[in-house]
Order: C-alpha cells, then structure tokens, then sequence
C-alpha cells in the first residue's frame, strides 16, 4: 500500500478529507450493519435533533505506525465504554462496545494510506461521533441517530509542539456541577469555544477552568486534564465528577506507577497548592502530554521551574514512556495497543 504524498512533519492538527469514512445508522429501534463509505458530506433535514437540541457526543483516539510497519490504535475499548456511557446521559442509544471497535478497526484499515509513517512526527486522528438525525421540534430525544468516524492525519494540537504553554485561569466555567462535564458532548465544547477564543486573544494557549461550585479547585482544561510533578517526585492528577475521565491520564498513571515507580495520587487539587509543584502538563490523546510553563492568574503569574523553553524532566520521561508504548517501541500492559494491520 502506498501512503499519500504529504508533508507529514509539517501538518497542523486540522480536518482533511481521507478516503473513507465509516457510518452506520439507528432506525426503528436498530442499528444497522454499517458500512465504509465514500460520501464526506451528510444531508439532513433543517429540524434534525443534532440542530435544534444539540444531541451529539464523539470519541477521539489516533492510530500509529509502529516501527515494524504495523497499524495500532491505543486503548480503543476505552473510547467505546466512555461513548456509552456520553450516549447514556443524553438519552441516545449506545453503539455496541465491541462494533465501536470494529468499526475503528475497519475504517482505519480502509484509510491506511493516510497512517502516517512511523518517525514522521504525526499520527492518523480517528474521530467517531454520533448525532440525532431525525426532525424533533418539542424538546425530547430524537428516535434516529448517525454514528459515523471519519479519520484525518494530524501534527501536534498546539502550535510550537513541545514549547511549554501559558495557561489562564478562567473566569467562565466549563461544566456545571451533576451536569455534562464527565461525557464527551458536543454541547461542553459549545461553551468553551468563547472562553478559548477570548484565551487566545489575550495571548493565552488555553484556559484552566475551576470547580464550578467553589472555585477552588483545580478542574481541566477545554480538551485536556492536568498532571502536576510535586518537588519531590510524585505524580498528581486533578479527580472531580465533572471533568472527562482521560484516558491518557488515566494510562499516564500506569505507566508513572509502574514504569516509573512513581507515587500517584489522584484526588482533589487545590488552586493554592498550584504554586508549589515543579512540573505541570495538559494531557489527552490530540495533546498527548503539552508541557504548561506558565498560568496566569488575574494579575498573578505563577512560573513552574521547568521554564518556558522545555518539557520538564520528569514530564518528558513520562512523554517518552507513553509514546514510547503507543508506538511500540515499549512493551506495554496487555491489551493497551490494539494491532489493526
Ligand atoms: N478533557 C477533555 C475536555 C477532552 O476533550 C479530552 C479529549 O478527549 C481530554 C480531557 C483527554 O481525554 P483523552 O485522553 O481520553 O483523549
Ligand atoms: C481529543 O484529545 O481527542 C479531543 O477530543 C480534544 C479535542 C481536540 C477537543
């Protein structure tokens, strides 16, 4: 198979139009068989209930060429319980786990020309998603649904790579408490796009958001957790009801545990304790890990030792160590790397 002439260590983390997507749709209380298509345009009616009421939720996971030649996925069983359960709370029904993975398998197979070579720097993100169909008008679920995955090749989500990012500490909040916050859906994301674009006008890479019930406690970003390095060598994560449950983070504890012998502690992080840590980093499968040098706090910068010109040390062990398995270059814990082709 020959792979599709791109400069692959000069691409963004942006959309480009692959070869072949993968839909299935749900009808009269059934998914049907699915297939691999062609078509990337989907035409629906003005009323569908993706329209009105926003019943959306999507996935993200990315599939790498491994030094071997061989195509792997990471841990794409994970995406398919946390689709189930983001289809669960917005009352839309769930695609079997185990044909959620298939369906990655085949769509992924299908596009293996645009995998990005190993070495190359970039990776092939899988994108699965699901959207109501069908026209509803009163505010109820719809009865008729599109999962669909489409894939494109991606270089790093933020720009510089690996050059450690400046935070802002948001005055909006992302999530309400017993809301959304822990599911995929469209609609959290809906609600970041101002803070970010304001982040972003003032000079800001991305925004921390805080527990929205206290402000005091240290929550995620748009679309990553935080992993915070203490000064004496332990790995600490943010656990709050209303954040995505990553599953890079949740793997990064693994690998900081038993690769690194490592303390991990995942529990309540105060906004107070931030100053204190030597090491912090945004991680999530478009951010993998994204080193952050600086957050700003109102008027108050608080600047981790690392600097703002690399990765901090134990944050890059901790780099090479995961990509090092996603890549398999690294054996990792069984199951982790899903071997497509
Ligand atoms: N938090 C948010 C809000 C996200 O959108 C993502 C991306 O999926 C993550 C965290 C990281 O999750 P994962 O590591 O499963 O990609
Ligand atoms: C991911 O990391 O897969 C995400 O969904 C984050 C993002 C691009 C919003």
């Amino acid at each position: 198979m020959e792979k599709k002439n791109l400069d692959w260590a000069n691409l963004g983390f942006g959309y480009m139009i692959a070869d072949y997507r993968y839909v299935s749709n749900y009808r009269d209380g059934r998914w049907d068989d699915g297939e691999i298509i062609t078509e990337s345009n989907i035409t629906l009616n003005e009323c569908a209930g993706v329209f009105q009421y926003s019943q959306s939720c999507f996935e993200g996971l990315k599939a790498y060429t491994t030094e071997d030649g061989h195509i792997v996925c990471f841990r794409p069983d994970l995406n398919a319980t946390r689709m189930k359960d983001s289809c669960e709370r917005l009352e839309m029904p769930v695609f079997p786990e185990e044909r959620f993975v298939k369906a990655v398998e085949e769509v992924v197979k299908a596009n293996a020309a645009w995998v990005p070579p190993f070495g190359s720097g970039a990776t092939l993100y899988i994108r699965p998603y699901m959207i109501a169909t069908n026209a509803v008008i009163g505010v109820k679920p719809a009865d008729e649904y599109q999962f669909r995955i489409f894939v494109t090749p991606v270089g790093p989500y933020f720009k510089g790579g690996a050059k450690p990012l400046t935070i802002r500490v948001s005055d909006f909040d992302r999530a309400a408490p017993h809301g959304t916050g822990h599911i995929k859906a469209g609609l959290n994301y809906a609600m970041s796009l101002h803070p970010i674009v304001d982040a972003h006008k003032n000079g800001f890479d991305e925004n921390m958001y805080l527990d929205p019930a206290t402000r005091t406690k240290v929550e995620e970003t748009g679309g990553a957790n935080f992993i915070f390095i203490t000064k004496d060598g332990k790995f600490v994560t943010p656990k709050s009801d209303s954040i995505l449950p990553s599953i890079t983070r949740r793997s990064l504890m693994v690998v900081a545990e038993k690769y690194l012998g490592m303390t991990v502690e995942n529990r309540e992080v105060l906004f107070s304790e931030v100053e204190g840590f030597a090491e912090c980093g945004l991680c999530g499968t478009a951010a993998v890990i994204s080193p952050v040098g600086k957050i700003y706090d109102h008027g108050r910068e608080i600047c981790f030792p690392s600097g703002m010109e690399e990765m901090g040390p134990v944050t890059k062990k901790l780099y090479d160590k995961l990509t090092g398995i996603q890549m398999g270059e690294i054996e990792g814990p069984d199951g982790w790397v899903h071997t497509i082709l």
